[in-house]
């Protein structure tokens, strides 16, 4: 069963894990490291007020943590969503039901309109988002973009 959860101190042993070099490859961003994971599960625990706020969330799979998702609220009532799995977890179904689960999310937080994008050579990260709900908006800037509309 593929669940949300709050981050915990215990995984920042997980995050590098999660962050590896193939998983980051698309993001803009490195791999990582010890130092950062404990900045990142420390800043997840104590959340700005806003929003602007990111809702940092821990994919568990079976109880397992294997990604990470968040939903950036950008505002009372609009919000993006970003995510990521561990590579070994690939092709499953995971990703989906994380993102679906994100969309609960942000409906029970009075959300209605929310957007996302991929990387133009990322096409799997796409076929999640469509899978999920999200409608293709066209691009902006090369990156393929998404909007998904809560009743
Ligand atoms: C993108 C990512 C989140 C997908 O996670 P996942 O758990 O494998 O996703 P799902 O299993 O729910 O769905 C993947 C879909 O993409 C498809 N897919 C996989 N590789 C593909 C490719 N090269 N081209 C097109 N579709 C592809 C799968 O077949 C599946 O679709 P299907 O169910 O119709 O067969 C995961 O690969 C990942 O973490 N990548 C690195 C981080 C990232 O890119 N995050 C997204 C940032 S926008």
């Amino acid at each position: 069963m593929v669940q949300l959860r709050e981050l915990q101190l215990g995984d920042v042993f997980a995050l590098p894990g999660i962050y590896t070099p193939e998983t980051v490859r698309y993001l803009g961003r490195p791999p990582l490291e010890a130092a950062e994971a404990i900045l990142r599960v420390r800043q997840a625990l104590a959340p700005a007020a806003g929003p602007p706020r990111d809702h940092v969330l821990g994919i568990t799979a079976d109880g397992e943590l294997i990604g990470i998702a968040t939903l950036h609220q950008r505002s009372a009532d609009t919000a993006a969503v970003s995510y990521l799995l561990r590579p070994d977890t690939w092709n499953r179904g995971y990703a989906t039901l994380a993102v679906r689960h994100l969309l609960d999310l942000a409906r029970c937080l009075g959300i209605s309109r929310v957007t996302a994008r991929h990387h133009p050579d990322n096409p799997a990260s796409g076929r999640v988002l469509t899978k999920a709900g999200f409608v293709p908006t066209g691009e902006h800037a090369g990156f393929p973009t998404y909007t998904a509309d809560l009743p």
